[in-house]
């Protein structure tokens, strides 16, 4: 019989103290099986959020979160199998751009992603917007795609971490999502149960981001990488902008047309520059390359040759997609209504509030508001005007669409209060800010 309790426990992290392993492994365990009450498991969460955890406290919160369910064995693989996570945006399409030039560069990627409620849906349902693409795969099914196409990105399977989706359900409705260790630990348990030897982090700040201030997303991208490298994977986060959504397009169907258009070489000049600095990063740790000009080099290769393309093309293919999209981005989900929105003075576009346009995005049927909501692929919005541009009055916005037409109205009311229009030129603010090793 076990002589831990989980009310001596909560007790101990009241008081500031520091969590055995046995301790915090008797936890998870309990939450895995249940066997511990909401009442006791959100009560600890709530003491860690007040009195934190230490590096070693995080570490092994997170493999026994990690082990809690399926741990991928990519050894089968070949080549470097390597992932990257994005703490998230509005707009934020860089998966579906990164990961097609990464496998054109060598490296297999094996990729669980997610669906999640908010603005958009998540990566899974973007590529779902693809006729014919399927995303649940069986572990055996996933290995076996990723080795014939060295790429695919599927639905994360629920054998993932079960201990996070029960901790996640319960701190989303107890106010104790916001603490560094368990956002730390939750997002690490699910990147290293899905195997990859490399990963980069793409840590949000601003006032579209999960983190919104600096020392934040700095804090939260240093706990990762501790966590990543005590689990002997190579780990690097990048911090980047997210002031303004990412790229023109916000939307399902709508994201992954400007994907295709970036592995062209076509693409929103931000999202080509994102996708260059954690790829080359990637290449970096990975070992491909030794220096960033050589890894820059090396996507920009990818994408003006169309290999980064082709394996998109593949991976769709393999999924069951329909690759013509490719070439023919009109075959996507097409919305049947559309309402623009304009200028109404003349000036500079000062701000875009992300937060806003995300709401607009989600009002046009976009995203979920519930878990069981049924998304429209072909909603969204796409920007015409971003921070910095100079506009006249009468100037087009942006365009809003959606299948419904009685969702529009209030969609672009919305996002017209994204928009700030000043007579000065707003300062231009970096996207990429720094490297944490
Ligand atoms: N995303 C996660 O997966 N977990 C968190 O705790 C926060 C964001």
């Amino acid at each position: 019989m076990s002589a831990l309790d989980m009310y001596d426990i909560i007790d101990k992290k009241k008081n500031r103290g520091t969590l055995s392993a046995e301790e915090i492994r008797y936890f998870i365990n309990g939450v895995t099986d249940s066997t511990i009450p909401d009442y006791q498991t959100a009560a600890l969460l709530m003491a860690i959020v007040l009195n934190g955890m230490d590096d070693e406290e995080t570490s092994v919160l997170t493999e026994a979160m990690m082990t809690s369910g399926d741990v991928l064995d990519l050894s089968s693989l070949p080549g470097i199998k390597a992932d990257k996570h994005s703490t998230g945006g509005v707009g934020d399409k860089t998966s579906l751009v990164l990961e097609p030039i990464l496998a054109a560069c060598g490296l297999t990627i094996s990729k669980m992603s997610g669906r999640g409620l908010g603005h958009t849906g998540g990566t899974v349902d973007k590529l779902e917007s693809i006729p014919g693409m399927k995303m649940e795969y069986s572990p055996e099914e996933f290995l076996a795609i990723a080795a014939e196409s060295g790429i695919i990105i599927a639905s994360q399977s629920a054998d993932i971490a079960p201990a996070d989706k029960k901790l996640y359900a319960l701190r989303d409705v107890t106010a104790t999502v916001d603490s560094i260790p368990l956002i730390a630990s939750s997002i690490m348990s699910k990147k290293l149960a899905c195997g990859a030897d490399v990963i980069v982090l793409d840590v949000k700040t601003g006032s579209g981001a999960f983190m919104d201030t600096y020392e934040g997303a700095k804090t939260l991208a240093e706990k990762m990488v501790s966590i990543g490298k005590r689990a002997g994977r190579k780990v690097s986060a990048v911090i980047t902008d997210m002031d303004q959504p990412l790229g023109r397009a916000v939307g399902n169907a709508l994201e992954v047309k400007e994907a295709i258009e970036t592995l062209k070489g076509i693409g929103p000049s931000d999202l080509e520059e994102l996708c260059i600095g954690l790829g080359s990063e990637e290449l970096l740790i990975s070992g491909k390359t030794v220096s960033r000009k050589d890894a820059e080099a090396m996507i920009r290769e990818a994408i003006t040759s169309g290999k980064a393309a082709a394996k998109l093309a593949a991976m769709v293919s393999a999924q069951g997609g329909n690759a013509d999209v490719i070439e023919n981005t009109d075959i996507l989900p097409k919305a049947s209504f559309e309402k623009r929105i304009f200028a109404d003075r003349d000036g500079y576009i000062a701000r875009l509030e992300c937060k806003e346009v995300g709401m607009a995005s989600l009002l046009t049927g976009a995203g979920r508001k519930q878990k069981d909501d049924i998304i429209d692929p072909a909603a969204g919005l796409v920007l015409n005007k971003k921070v910095g541009d100079k506009v006249d009055k009468g100037d087009l916005l942006a365009t809003l669409y959606s299948s419904s037409a009685d969702l529009l109205d209030p969609a672009a009311e919305r996002l017209l209060e994204a928009y700030r229009i000043s007579d000065k030129k707003p300062s231009e603010r970096k996207l990429i800010y720094e490297v944490i090793k």
